[in-house]
Parts: structure tokens; sequence; C-alpha cells
């Protein structure tokens, strides 16, 4: 009895004001307050200013937003840069022609010179955050309005960042936390001359591709490097021959020692955006109703996309970077709903409000502030339900259309000639066009857009309610014998946004006077009826009601926060730098099945296939898997590609670094399981992974395979 009674109050102590293992994402600066103990006890061997330091190099200055949704870590004094395959891929394509198919060969720079300038890309460092909470708030009381708080907060956020970053190159960015309960402030470095070092093939680097994508036992190599270059004095310029390699003030150094099972893995990066704190009426609006209708938009325009890709290799390459971008949150959606529908989500949540609710009546002030809370939520979400779905539709289904949402780029056009801007300014914008008109017809196949077209838009019209239906539909049933492809037929043989020769010409040739071309041009007269529709019809309606629901938000945590004193909230993901932490681990993922934690080249050769496009093994890799060619990089005769673990990741997390207990890279995030999609509504222990490429693999690729294994030679390898 007496020891019974001494587990359950240990279980109490380590329960009290700590965290759940595993779940959640950390604010780097508040480590040392909330979670750092909890990471030693749990393996990590250093301190929290280790990981973040203003004041001596730390981890945080060896990671970096890579691209405008990724991130990447430093792995060498000379500025090299790792990350994923499926984050470097636009720009593996961007060099790309079928005759140097670089996504379909790979590339490996084998000097300095050879590396691949990359117009466009930046990497973006901190140097350091801040809580300015009290700053931005200064001046809002809580009974002000939605508008009149926003404009304030806007005023003091323009006025902080200003003040931060006077007399320095850096930029300041200040987001909410805890839905504008709390304001941090992010001071950050950018760099621009970032080029293309190496990237295996994409039978490596994507292998398994869709098929395989957000599943696990999973083989993909994913893993690209790119390095940064600065000025002579080591700050940040955009692309000139006198740049040098970066010299940073930290890199990772990497492990060769791998990963054992419960073994502490940390994931320092950007999590672009999760929503852990919904209501009930909230989840059902997206399980319900968004979801599904946002999957059937995406499984038509897949279903057309792929079918062109198998026809011609050049569609394929034209059109792999869209369908690898259509297909990724089409295939995560689905497994979102079903992990909630397993979780029970929606009952969950209905008990924490329905405890919430008992809570709100235990005293007047309670109930004052919170007690109403609950039944608003759920007439604002019934409110808000239409137009949502009506703004997923021009969204997915009507900028689906590719002519549509370019010709939309002449917007600017239209509304500069509108504002009767200088000469200059004109110029500069035609300039701009001219490279987006090349950008856009290098990965543009005609027939294929026309047919999505036609399928599009007939199931906007099917299921959109018919107060956010435009004008041309009364014209394709009245003059076009309701038909979507005769429709098609005629927006696409009078548009000259379909004629690429034609609209460059326009755009050299173009005067004020020209602007009514842009005007009447069919495919930019539907795309402009669906942005007046968006604008008249559903935003300051949608917008008015979502100010609703962030101020209800705003109460709410704050009332779930004093009904759980226990629990120590983590903010949701908002694209800013966070700390992940639990260990290597495997899961069942049904009823009498396991996973093993980790995967090996062997399972790559199981899955070789001629016949199927994503399991195709380059020949040298079977040598390589043949001959037992693995140097050092195996472990125990086995070469582990990669491995899962518990931690708390979500989109944008793709290249971060996956770190041990004694700080060393082990390895690449790049993916999460099938089962576990459902993190960034809800986490489950048991099911939710994080899967990470093995470094060794990495390693091995570009030394064994690609032979570039100079890369290595600037690394830090701990053997
Ligand atoms: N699911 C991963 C992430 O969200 C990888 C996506 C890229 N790969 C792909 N096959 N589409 O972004
Ligand atoms: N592949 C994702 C990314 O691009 C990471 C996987 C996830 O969503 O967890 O960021």
């Amino acid at each position: 009895m007496k020891k019974f009674f001494i587990i359950i109050i240990s279980f109490l102590i380590v329960c009290a004001g700590t965290i759940k293992a595993d779940e959640g994402m950390w604010i780097p600066l508040l480590l040392k307050k909330y979670n750092i103990k909890d990471m030693q006890a749990m393996g990590f061997k250093l301190t929290a200013d280790d990981i973040y330091s203003i004041n001596q190099a730390s981890m945080k200055d060896a990671v970096m937003i890579f691209g405008g949704g990724c991130t990447g870590e430093l792995v060498s004094d000379k500025g090299l840069i790792l990350t994923n395959h499926h984050c470097g891929f636009g720009w593996i394509q961007y060099h790309s022609t079928l005759e140097s198919d670089y996504l379909t060969n790979g590339f490996w720079a084998m000097n300095n010179k050879e590396e691949l300038v990359n117009p466009g890309l930046s990497v973006t460092f901190l140097v350091r955050m801040e809580d300015v909470s009290t700053q931005v708030l200064k001046g809002v009381t809580d009974d002000m309005i939605e508008i009149k708080r926003e404009k304030t907060i806007a005023g003091n956020i323009k006025k902080i960042a200003k003040k931060a970053t006077e007399g320095t190159h850096y930029k300041a960015i200040i987001k909410p936390f805890y839905f504008g309960n709390e304001y941090y402030m992010f001071v950050n470095e950018v760099y621009t001359d970032v080029r293309l070092v190496g990237a295996p093939p994409s039978a490596i680097g994507k292998f398994g591709g869709d098929t395989d994508n957000w599943m696990w036992p999973r083989h993909t190599g994913d893993f690209s490097v790119f390095r940064i270059y600065a000025d002579k004095n080591n700050k940040p310029a955009d692309y000139s021959v006198d740049n040098v390699p970066f010299k940073p003030k930290k890199h990772f150094p990497i492990s060769m020692k791998g990963v054992k099972k419960n073994d502490f893995t940390m994931v320092f990066g950007y999590p672009g955006s999760t929503q852990q704190y919904l209501t009930s009426h909230a989840i059902s609006l997206i399980t319900k109703t968004m979801n599904p209708h946002k999957i059937n938009i995406r499984q038509k325009r897949i279903d057309v996309i792929s079918a062109d890709m198998d026809s011609d290799p050049s569609i394929r390459l034209k059109y792999a970077s869209k369908y690898a971008g259509i297909s990724n949150a089409w295939k995560k959606w689905q497994g979102e709903n079903r992990g909630l529908r397993r979780l029970n989500a929606i009952k969950k949540k209905k008990e924490l409000e329905k405890q919430f609710q008992n809570w709100t009546l235990k005293d007047p002030y309670k109930a004052k502030k919170y007690g109403k809370i609950i039944s608003k939520y759920k007439s604002l979400y019934k409110r808000i339900s239409p137009y949502q779905l009506a703004e997923n539709y021009i969204f997915e289904a009507a900028f689906g259309i590719e002519i549509l949402r370019f010709s939309g780029k002449f917007r600017k056009l239209v509304l500069a000639t509108d504002r009767e801007v200088g000469d200059d300014d004109l110029t500069k914008i035609k300039e701009q066009l001219k490279i987006e008109v090349e950008r856009f017809f290098k990965d543009y196949n005609q027939p294929t857009d026309q047919r999505l077209f036609a399928i599009l838009l007939k199931l906007y019209y099917e299921n959109v309610d018919k107060d956010f239906h435009i004008e041309a539909f009364r014209t394709i049933r009245t003059e076009y014998d309701k038909s979507f492809g005769k429709y098609g037929k005629f927006i696409y043989s009078k548009s000259m946004f379909a004629n690429k020769k034609k609209l460059l010409k326009f755009i050299d040739n173009y005067t004020v006077e020209a602007v009514e071309e842009i005007r009447t041009d069919p495919a930019y007269n539907l795309y402009n009826s669906f942005v007046k529709i968006y604008l008249e019809e559903i935003t300051e309606a949608k917008s008015m009601l979502s100010g609703k629901i962030d101020r209800l938000n705003r109460t709410y945590i704050n009332g779930l926060r004093e009904m759980q004193t226990d629990k120590i909230f983590y903010p949701d993901a908002n694209f800013t730098l966070r700390v992940a932490y639990g260990k290597v681990d495997d899961y069942e993922p049904r009823d009498g099945v396991r996973y093993r934690h980790y995967t090996t080249l062997e399972g790559i050769i199981e899955k070789d296939n001629p016949d199927i496009y994503d399991y195709r093994v380059p020949e040298k890799l079977k040598e390589l898997y043949e001959n037992k060619d693995y140097g050092e990089y195996a472990e125990n005769g086995e070469l582990h590609v990669a491995f899962t673990a518990t931690n708390h990741t979500t989109g944008g997390n793709s290249g971060s670094p996956v770190i041990n207990g004694s700080g060393h890279l082990i390895g690449i995030n790049f993916d999460r399981n099938w089962e576990g999609t459902m993190s960034d509504i809800m986490y489950d222990p048991t099911q939710c992974r994080n899967i990470t490429l093995d470094i060794r693999y990495a390693l091995f690729i570009i030394d064994k395979f690609a032979g570039a294994g100079y890369l290595l030679d600037e690394m830090t390898l701990i053997k």
C-alpha cells in the first residue's frame, strides 16, 4: 500500500506544472524556464544556452529559414548547408532542361566554380528574439473593438520593429503568440547569395515519390546541398563573382554513430502552422466540410495532371514541382481526417468544452468572463461555414486553373495604370512581368490547363452556393450549351495569356491606352469576376466573423490556462524558430503490427521495380548494394536510411536539423507518418512520429554514389 502511494505521489510530482513529453513546439528563449530540465532528464547533455544565446555562438546560429517555407542547417565553416531534396526541388528544376536534367540525373558541383546561382533564393538567420508583449499591447484595452485593437497593435509593431533595426541591415518581424495574448520580435539577417552545390537524382532524393509520401516505412534520400556566399566582410550581399563562402559563427558537427531506440532527439526549425487549441466546432468544420471538398478538388487536378505527365516526359518535367505540391496537401488532409476520427477528436474537444463550461459556473467572475464563449463559438462557426467553403473553391478550384491565376499577375499593371504611376515604375513592373511570363511558360502545358479549366469550373458551379456564382455561368448556359469545355475553347483561343509570344510583345509595346486589352481579355475577365466575388461577397463577411472568432480564441485560451494550471501551454506554430524534443521510437500503426524505428538500403532494393516510376532504383546504387560498398556509413553491415521519433513537427520543419543529446547532427527531418498527420490539431504520443533521414545515408550518397566526397572534408565528422 505504501509503495502504491509513493508511486502515485511521484507521478503527481512529475505531472505538476510540467509538460507532456514529446508533444509541443517550444520557444527557444523560454527553454530555461520550462523545458531544459525535462530535456536533460531525457538525455540532452548540453545547456539551454547551447541552443539559444545572444552572448555566445549557439545552435540557433546554424539554423535558418531556407527559401520561403523550409528549414536548413550549416554543416561547415564554409557556409555549406543541408536541407531536403523537396525543399531544393524548385531550384533543381529551375536549372533542369531535357538535355541536362538534374531532377532526373542529380547534380554535383565538383568545385566552388561549378555551383549554380539561384536568383530569388535566400536564407534567414535569427539574430535575436525578444518578448515585446508589453510594448505591442500598449494602449490596448479589453473592451476595444477589434479593428481599433488591430490598428493600435499595427502602429506599435511598426515603431518597435523600426527602432530595433535602426542603423543595421537586419529585418525585424513581430508575431502574435497565444492568439495575440503575447508578442515576440524576431530580428533576422537575410543572405541572398545561396548556390546549389549538389542534389541526388530524384530516384534517390524523391524515392518512393508521392506513393510513399507521408508514410512509414520510408526510403527517401530527401536531401540537397547548398552554400551561402557573403561579401568580403562576411555580410549579406546579392550575387556577385566577388562574393566568398560565408563564415558562420557555428555549424553542426555530424555524428556518425547512429541512433538507438529511446535515444534523445531534438528538432530545431521553423514549423509553419498548427491549431492545437481549436474547439469541436472548428474541427467539425475542417473534417466534415473543408477537408472533403479540398481533397475532392485536388483529386480532379491530380487525375488530369498525372495522366498528362505519364504521356510525355517534357510534361512530366514541367509539372513535377506543381504536382508534388498539389498531391502533398491532398494526401495530408486525408491522413488528418482519418487520424482525427480515430482519435475521436471532436468528442474529446466536446468533453473539454463541457469541463470548461462547468468550471465557469464556479464563480460569477468566471461566468461573466468566460461563460458564453462555447455557445458563441457554435453559432459563429455555423455562420462562417458557407463563406469558408466558397473561399476554398475560389483558391482550390478557380485559381487551380493556371491561366486564370497567371492572368491575375497583370492586375498589377491594371492597378498601376489606374493610379497613373510614373514611367519608371511602369518600366519596372513590365520588366518584372516579363520574368514572370518566362517562368510561367517554362512549366506550362496549355492542353493540360484547358482540361483542368472545364473540370474545375464545373466543380465550382456545382458545389458553391449560388450567392457566390459568377456571371459567366449564365453565359455558359445560354451561349455554350452548358458546356464548360466549349467555353474553355473560346477562352484559350482568344486570351493573350495563352500565348507567350503575343504576351511578350504586348508587354513590350504597353502604353496606358492598352489597359483595356487586359481588362477585356477573356481569361483576365474571368479571373477578375472571381476576385470580385471574393472581395464583395466573401472577405468582408468572413473577416467580420473570423475577427469575432479570434477574439474568442484569445479569451478561451486564457480561460484554459486558468483552468488547467498544471499544464504548460505551448503556442501554436507560426513559422518562428522552435524546439521540439522527444525520443527515437517505433509505433504500432494498427492492431498486431509494429513498425521498426528505422529502415535500411535493403528496403530500397525490395521496392525496386522498373515498372513503377516512383520505385526505380539507380543502377549505381544497386551496384553499391551488391558489393556492400558502404564505407564507414554502415552499422553492423546495414546501411540505415531513415528513422522515426516522437518530435512534434509540421510543414516548415522540412530540412530541420535533428540533433542528438550531445548536440550533434544525426539527421534531416523531412516528413511525418500517415497515422500521425493529425498532430497539427491533436497530438497522439502513441501514433505521431516525425521521419528523419539518417545523416549517414546522405553522407554515403555524397561520397560513394556521387563521388563528391570532397564535401565531407569540410564537415566536422564525429566518429
Ligand atoms: N510530405 C512532406 C512534406 O510535407 C514531403 C513533401 C514533398 N514530397 C512529395 N512527394 N510531394 O512536405
Ligand atoms: N515535409 C514537410 C515540410 O515540407 C514536413 C513534414 C511535416 O509536415 O511534418 O515541411
